[in-house]
C-alpha cells in the first residue's frame, strides 16, 4: 500500500514522541521510506540516534547546519516527500503552523512545503481544549491540513484523562494509507460542492422555521466523496451530527446564506444539493422578540419564497458544474414530482425518496431511493445512507469519465 511513498516525519517535543519510533517501523514495514526531522524539544524525549537507526537515514535537526543545508536544504527537504506527517504535533507546533511562524527547521520546512500535511496532535487535555488551540486547529483545517486524533484516554506524563492523547501508530498508518488511497481514488482531482441539513429561517431573534432534516445523507455523501479523493466543500445548515472527515465545512443558517456559500464554492465539477432548504422565510423577520399583544389573536406570519439553490445552479448559464444533482423528498407521486423537478431546476439527476412518516427516512439511517434522469428511472434497494452515498459517488465518477 505504501510502497515507494516518501514520508517526511516531523517529530515534535512531547512525551508521545516515543510512539513515533514504532510509527517509523510500521511505515517502513509497508514499503514507505521515512525521513525524520526533529525539533529541539523532541530531542529532549527521544534521540536522533534511535530515530536514525529506525529510518536508516540521516536525521535533520538544525536549520543552521551548514552541511545539511549544503546537501539537502530545508526547502528541498520539505518537497522531496509525498506527504509530511507531524507527530506528535504539540500545541506550540500547531500554533506556529497556523500563524506561519518559521524560526526553526521544523516550522520552516512546514512553511516551505507544497506537499499535503497530516498532523497527529498530542497535548494535555486542557491545552487541547484551550480556545487558542481550537482557533489554530480550525485555521489549519481551513488551510487544508488533515488531522488524525487526538484520542481520549489517560495522558502518559500526568495520568490525567481527557482528549489529547496522540493517535496510536497504527491509526496514523491507516490515515496515511487513506490519504494515498484518496489520491488515486476515482474522484481525485475533482471538486464537489454539497449542501446538507435543514435551513433555519428566523421569525424573530428567538424563533425560526425549520424542518426535520438530519443532514445524515448529505454528510455521508461528502465523506464518501472525500474518501474517493474529491476536494469537497460541504455547505451545511444547522445539524447535530459530526463533521465528515477531510471535508471543508461551511456552516450556514438560512437559505440565502446557503446560496451565497454555494456560489462562493464554485467553480466545481459537481454540485449535489441534498439540503432540505426551507421554501419560505418570514417576510421582514422582526428584530425584536414578537410579544403577545393581549388581544388573544395570534400575529399574522407572512411568508416569502426563498431562492431555489438547485434551480439557480442547474439553470445557471456560465460556470455551471458538469453534473448537477438534486434530491426530491416526496410524500406522494414520487417519480412524477421528481421528473418535474429535474426539468424545472435544470438538474442532470434527481435522487428521489419517499419521506412519508411511515418510511422513517427523515432522520433515520436507511434510505430507499430512485434515480431519475432524462433517460429514465433506476431503482435502488433499501440501503444505509452510507451505502447510498458510496453508490452515488461511484456513479458520479463513471458519469465524469464518460463526459
Ligand atoms: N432546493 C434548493 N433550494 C430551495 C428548495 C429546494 O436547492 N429553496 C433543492 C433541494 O436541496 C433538493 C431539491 O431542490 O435538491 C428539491 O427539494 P424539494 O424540497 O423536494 O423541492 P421543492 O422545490 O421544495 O419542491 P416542493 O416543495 O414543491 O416539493
Amino acid at each position: 500500500m505504501l510502497d515507494g511513498k516518501r514520508i517526511l516525519l516531523v517529530i515534535g517535543g512531547g512525551i508521545a514522541a516515543y510512539k513515533t519510533l514504532d510509527l517509523i517501523r510500521r511505515l517502513r514495514e509497508r514499503g514507505a521510506s521515512v525521513r525524520a526531522l526533529m525539533t529541539s524539544a523532541a530531542q529532549e524525549f527521544i534521540t536522533p540516534l534511535s530515530v536514525g537507526a529506525l529510518t536508516a537515514d540521516r536525521v535533520f535537526t538544525d536549520l543552521f547546519d551548514r552541511e545539511d543545508e549544503h546537501d539537502v536544504g530545508h526547502i528541498r527537504l520539505s518537497r522531496e516527500a509525498d506527504l509530511i506527517v507531524v507527530a506528535p504535533a504539540t500545541a506550540d507546533l500547531l500554533a506556529k503552523m497556523a500563524h506561519g511562524l518559521a524560526n526553526d527547521l521544523a516550522s520552516t520546512a512546514l512553511m516551505a512545503t507544497d506537499k499535503p500535511v497530516l498532523v497527529a496532535p498530542a497535548m494535555n487535555p486542557a491545552m487541547w481544549s484551550h480556545p487558542a488551540t481550537s482557533r489554530n486547529v480550525a485555521q489549519l483545517k481551513a488551510d487544508g491540513t488533515s488531522f488524525i486524533g487526538p484520542n481520549s484516554g489517560e495522558m502518559a506524563e500526568s495520568g490525567e484523562a481527557g482528549v489529547g492523547r496522540m493517535a496510536e501508530p497504527l491509526e496514523i498508518v491507516a490515515a496515511i494509507e487513506a490519504h494515498f488511497a484518496a489520491q488515486s481514488g476515482p474522484l481525485s482531482g475533482r471538486s464537489i460542492v454539497i449542501t446538507s441539513g435543514p435551513t433555519h429561517e428566523p421569525i424573530d431573534p428567538v424563533r425560526y422555521i425549520a424542518n426535520r432534516s438530519s443532514g445524515k445523507q448529505g454528510h455521508a455523501i461528502a465523506e464518501a466523496a472525500a474518501r474517493a479523493g474529491a476536494d469537497v466543500t460541504l455547505v451545511s445548515g444547522p445539524v447535530t451530527i459530526p463533521d465528515p472527515k477531510d471535508v471543508k465545512v461551511v456552516r450556514v443558517e438560512t437559505a440565502r446564506e446557503m446560496l451565497e456559500a454555494v456560489n462562493a464554492a464554485l467553480p466545481a465539477d459537481v454540485a449535489i444539493m441534498a439540503a432540505a432548504v426551507a421554501d419560505w422565510r418570514a417576510e421582514g423577520a422582526s428584530g425584536q422578540k414578537i410579544k403577545k399583544d393581549g388581544s388573544g389573536k395570534p400575529p399574522a406570519l407572512k411568508l416569502t419564497e426563498n431562492p431555489d439553490i438547485l434551480a439557480t445552479i442547474g439553470n445557471g448559464a456560465s460556470g455551471r458544474p458538469r453534473l448537477v444533482i438534486g434530491f426530491a423528498a416526496e410524500t406522494g407521486n414520487l417519480i412524477e414530482n421528481a421528473r418535474a423537478k429535474l426539468e424545472r431546476k435544470g438538474a442532470d439527476m434527481i435522487v428521489a425518496n419517499d419521506v412519508s412518516p411511515e418510511t422513517g427516512v427523515m432522520g433515520g439511517d436507511a434510505n430507499t431511493v430512485r434515480l431519475v434522469t432524462k433517460d429514465g428511472v433506476e431503482e435502488w434497494p433499501t440501503l444505509s445512507k452510507r451505502e447510498v452515498a458510496e453508490r452515488l459517488v461511484t456513479l458520479i465518477a463513471d458519469c465524469l469519465k464518460e463526459a
